[in-house]
């Protein structure tokens, strides 16, 4: 049945929707990655789609920007649509300074100064973690890729355009790779519903050293992530 922001039908979407922010993205990855695409879903033009990858099911859909965004989306296609994976895939801007341009980041977890997971536990901290089996593949598929690949903390910003500098750097101190705005709200959606949830994403700046990839680059990181997303996702 359709829900308020997503009008496909029921069993639509595959066990595996791999998620970028943009819906253009998603229609990007419909038409060059999946075979026998079809969009499945409009709804303020947040496109998804379902195909098959190396003949296996698997939908794409769009999440906007954002954690209060995505975490709709990814709640009502669990929820609603039966869905048991969600993998994102986007950028991130690089806070740690042996993290450079063109890695792809695995975010085993996800801090955040987002309410939204103490929301969900008493306002307790939770400790926001991607599943083992989807970190497990997607590590394997870019070591077998040769894909320059880091796997840690990141942290979900509600604020890209943030007033505060000084945080950057000690996140830089604990560890934290990279800031991305959506990963620990889905990783709160799935722990919440009972779903498997990953976050994979191209390092499309560095925050501290002000550096930034070209559109080519973007496009080349963009393409080698897919690629480990989409294994991952039928694996
Ligand atoms: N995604 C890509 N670059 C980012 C940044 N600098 N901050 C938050 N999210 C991002």
């Amino acid at each position: 049945m359709a829900t308020p922001h997503i009008n496909a039908a029921d069993g639509a979407f595959a066990e595996t929707v791999l998620m970028p922010g943009d819906p253009l993205r998603a229609q990007y990855i419909a038409e060059n990655f999946l075979e026998n695409a079809e969009r499945v879903t409009d709804v303020r033009n947040m496109f998804g789609y379902t195909g098959t990858y190396k003949g296996k099911k698997v939908s794409v859909m769009g999440h906007g920007m954002g954690i209060p965004s995505c975490s709709i989306y990814v709640h009502e296609l669990i929820k609603d649509y039966g869905v048991k994976n969600i993998i994102r895939v986007g950028s991130c801007g690089a806070v740690k300074d042996d993290v450079k341009l063109m890695d792809v980041i695995v975010a085993q977890g996800a801090s955040t100064d987002s309410k939204v997971n103490r929301t969900r536990f008493a306002n307790h901290d939770f400790a926001a973690i991607s599943d083992f089996h989807l970190l497990e593949t997607a590590v394997g598929e870019a070591r077998k890729q040769n894909v320059s690949v880091r796997v840690g903390n990141v942290f979900s910003a509600d604020l890209f355009y943030s007033p505060e500098a000084d945080l950057f750097n000690t996140m830089d101190k604990l560890g934290i790779l990279a800031v991305d705005m959506e990963a620990a709200g889905i990783y709160g959606v799935a722990a919440e519903l009972g779903a498997r949830a990953l976050t994979i994403l191209t390092v499309s700046d560095h925050i501290i050293r002000g550096e930034a990839l070209s559109s080519d680059e973007r496009q080349k990181s963009f393409n080698e992530m897919m690629t480990v997303s989409l294994e991952t996702a039928i694996n």
